[in-house]
């Protein structure tokens, strides 16, 4: 089975051909990712306007060069699949069209894929792992713990009440002067760092619920700079250390909660299971070797690549759909919200007001 993913939630511009064998195996033909962070340094953060034009103009240039690396012609496709949701609707709106036009002109499926259910799935393509398995989605806009029971039946443990992890690093680069997206800044800098010199709150420890909250120990950070400017370089590393001590110590503690409850409901799951672009930091991949570890759960961790916002995961999302049998009509809407424990079916297109074309 062979399927065109495209992923347009951000400020990733991406297309990617994946093959996913009867035995249930992946394999990834090409995976074009454009990132358009240049486009956003100027603003420190991304606009969402700026995003959707860059989508408009360089989408058909990334799906040709996905098609032609993976030496595949549309008719050859069974399907195509587009993120059509949760993100920055503009994008979402550029994504899911271009999909929705292939697959009308080439008489292919259409699957409508949830970005997050991308994320959720995504160890599946690399390695063998059966349902059920428990997901930590980190990324800019996500922090979730999430039971994956299956394609589909998704149960959210955990969530943030405030800012998502990747979102609290970019604020944290941001006030100490780093250019963005600032979680790779942190991580370099809190390399050299003195994790103790602060001593910051460790956010929702103890807590009987599975939630995370990360704006009490960003006012914190705020703090200690303020009494600390003007800042030397010093400084900046020990904020850096001490600040991702405190967010994986509240990881720790949270993703520990998510496997106590994860086996009163569903019984041990198969693998802790971790995703989005801060399960790219190196530091977080240790702690989470440790939690597995004591948990004993096997650890399955996408290669960095995958962690991030690309167009294979999204390729197989629909890939594992339509192997299912689900796809999708061409009233499917493009959404700017979409939990993923909500029915993965996508509404006819004028349900939500805002999101429609
Ligand atoms: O999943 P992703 O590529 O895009 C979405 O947000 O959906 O994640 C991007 C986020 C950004 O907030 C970025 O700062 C963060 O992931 N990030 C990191 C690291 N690499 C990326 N955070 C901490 N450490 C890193 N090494
Ligand atoms: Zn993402």
């Amino acid at each position: 089975m062979l399927v065109l993913g495209i992923e347009t939630t951000c400020d990733e511009t991406a297309a990617a051909v994946i093959e996913r064998l009867d035995s249930g195996d992946g394999r990834i033909l090409s995976n074009v990712v454009h990132s358009q962070i240049a486009d956003h340094t100027p603003y420190g953060g991304v606009v969402p306007e700026i995003a959707a034009r860059a989508h408009v103009d360089l989408l058909d240039g990334i799906v040709r060069q996905a098609m032609e690396e993976a030496g595949t012609s549309f008719a050859q496709l069974n399907g195509v699949a587009a993120a059509a949701g949760p993100g920055l609707i503009g994008g979402v709106i550029v994504g899911l069209t271009t999909a929705k036009a292939i697959a009308l002109v080439h008489a292919t499926p259409l699957i409508a894929v949830n970005h997050l259910e991308a994320h959720a799935l995504t160890p599946r393509l690399t390695a063998p792992l059966e349902f059920p398995y428990l997901l930590f989605l980190a990324s800019g806009g996500h922090t979730q713990i999430v039971a994956v029971r299956g394609v589909g039946d998704y149960v959210r443990l955990g969530t943030t009440v405030d800012d998502a992890i990747g979102e609290a690093f970019d604020k944290i680069a941001k006030l100490l002067g780093l250019p963005y997206p600032g979680g790779p800044q942190v991580e370099i800098r809190a390399a050299n760092g003195d994790a103790v010199r602060f001593s910051l709150p460790r956010p929702m420890l103890g807590r009987p619920d599975a939630n995370f909250s990360l704006s009490g120990l960003k006012t914190a950070v705020r703090q200690e700079a303020a009494r600390h400017t003007p800042l030397d370089a010093k400084t900046v590393d020990d904020l850096c250390a001490s600040f991702q001590a405190s967010v994986l110590d509240s990881m720790t503690d949270r993703l520990k909660v998510g496997l106590k409850l994860f086996r009163e409901q569903f019984g041990a799951p198969n693998a802790l299971v971790a995703a989005g672009g801060v399960a790219s930091n190196k530091a977080l991949r240790r702690a989470l070797e440790t939690v597995a570890m004591e948990a004993g759960t096997k650890l399955m961790l996408p290669p960095p690549a995958l962690c991030t916002d690309n167009g294979a995961m999204i390729a197989w999302a629909g890939a594992e759909r339509l192997a299912l049998g689900i796809i999708d009509g061409m009233d499917s809407a493009p959404r700017a919200r979409w939990r993923l424990d909500e029915s993965t079916a996508t509404p006819p297109q004028f349900a939500n007001t805002r999101a429609h074309f």
